[in-house]
């Protein structure tokens, strides 16, 4: 894809979108005017818009998509589940296969409940801390996305600084109480959680945090004092795996850093591109699901209609089976380091302070100079020239959100890399 100006049936159908979709969009974010894509299919590290203008893709379905796009083994899966069956809500062979297949691999997980998406499972997850420990507040960091529910959207993007410990509601219709009962933290800031903990301890259920929140990386012991503390007050810890389950290793983030939480939660890049989603973690938090409590013990209600699904968890387990292979996580990390590395070394050359941080294939690049360990630092860069340079890439053929996180995949080659450094050197020079 070349040239700045897209016209066509990507633009037909932006505008079919805009006037269909509640807010103009499908999700909370939307393209800029002048790059309508419509997307028509995908290929391993490629999508095609309708007009069949071919991108790299970096957005990569916003994570799912660790495969690649229509991965052979994901796709033989579903296909061969489809003439089964595609939906029973009962126990099903995918479904205890999946289940046993993660428990097996994620140091944490002693016993699993799937949901259909990553905000269900973040949503019971804190269910889970506040019926195990009796309470109801709960920690999260400033910055942290943990999905779309009431006790999600706080201090999830604001636009200024939190006034900490309360958050800000990333939207209106949030009932006060909801509000209430979520502290906000600073990321990397084990001192401020410490105070936190010391104030409110004996009220709190849960620590939630995104180990990797965004692409900032948790300092050495952040998370190791996290644990700490939440034994220290009886608080569950709760590690959001959505983005890092099975893309920075095998067991996750906490195989990764080494600190192992009583609950994850795990969405994305697990079910191999399907809306699949899970809580796992510690077997007696777990059974507080258990029916026959209800009503003589503490209970935890966790429905849904879609959990378990078997195509969805074809899908998962052909994803595992990909990703077990030697050698994959080696290549996502050196992948992801590649592109960080030349990154910062094209803001170098073209003399802009470029900082591409993140770990393994999830990478985020910022402008400033600055340490970035926390949100309020990445409020404190050039966030114009950070959408500036996402839109740039959009219109050298480069797929992403802009300003957002940039996800690498098994399926992105070397020659996939260059064609983004070379986007990269182009959308750099424009912004100078
Ligand atoms: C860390 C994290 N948690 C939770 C969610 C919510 O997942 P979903 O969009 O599937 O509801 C996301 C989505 O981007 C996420 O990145």
């Amino acid at each position: 894809m070349t040239g700045t100006t897209m016209t066509g049936r990507s633009r037909d159908f932006q505008e079919r979108a805009t006037r269909v979709f509640g807010g103009g969009t499908l999700s909370i974010w939307k393209l800029p005017d002048d790059v309508p894509i419509t997307v028509s299919r995908g290929q391993g590290a490629h999508v095609w818009d309708v007009d069949g203008r071919e991108f790299v893709d970096y957005l990569m379905g916003s994570g799912p998509m660790l495969l690649g796009h229509c991965h052979p083994g994901v796709m033989a899966a579903v296909q061969a589940q489809l003439a089964r069956g595609t939906h029973f809500h009962l126990n099903n062979e995918r479904a205890v296969e999946f289940a046993e297949q993660v428990v097996a691999a994620v140091p944490c997980a002693e016993a699993i409940k799937f949901t259909s998406s990553g905000t269900e499972a973040t949503f019971y997850a804190l269910r889970l801390a506040r019926v195990a420990t009796g309470r109801q507040l709960v920690l999260k960091f400033e910055g942290a996305l943990h999905g779309s529910h009431d006790y999600a959207v706080q201090s999830t993007a604001p636009p200024a600084l939190s006034p900490y410990p309360r958050g800000v509601p990333d939207s209106d219709g949030i009932p006060t109480g909801a509000s209430e009962s979520v502290l906000i933290g600073e990321f990397n800031d084990l001192g401020g959680a410490q105070r936190l903990v010391e104030r409110c301890g004996t009220d709190l259920a849960a620590i939630i945090v995104e180990p990797l929140q965004r692409a900032l990386r948790p300092e050495p012991g952040f998370l190791a004092g996290l644990r700490a503390l939440a034994d220290s007050c009886g608080a569950l810890l709760i590690f959001d795996e959505i983005v890092t389950g099975f893309r920075l290793a095998w067991g996750g983030a906490q195989e990764r850093y080494g600190v192992i939480p009583d609950l994850c939660t795990l969405g994305k890049a697990f079910a191999g591109g399907f809306p699949v989603g899970a809580v796992c973690g510690r077997r007696d938090v777990l059974d507080l699901t258990q029916a026959s409590r209800r009503g003589q013990a503490a209970y935890a209600w966790f429905g849904g209609t879609f959990n378990g699904n078997p195509i969805g968890a074809a899908a998962g387990l052909a994803a595992l089976d990909a990703l077990a292979a030697d050698g994959v996580y080696d290549r996502l990390h050196q992948i992801g380091s590649t592109l960080r590395a030349e990154l910062n070394a094209l803001g170098q050359e073209v003399g802009l302070p470029v900082q591409a941080i993140g770990d393994g294939p999830v990478s985020q690049v910022f402008f400033g100079t600055g340490p970035l360990h926390s949100y309020r630092d990445t409020l404190a860069t050039d966030q114009t020239r950070r959408m500036q340079f996402g839109n740039e890439l959009l219109r050298r053929g480069i797929l992403v959100n802009p300003g957002e996180k940039l996800y690498l995949s098994l399926a992105h080659s070397d020659a996939d890399l260059d064609r983004f450094l070379s986007a990269a050197r182009g959308a750099l020079h424009s912004l100078r």
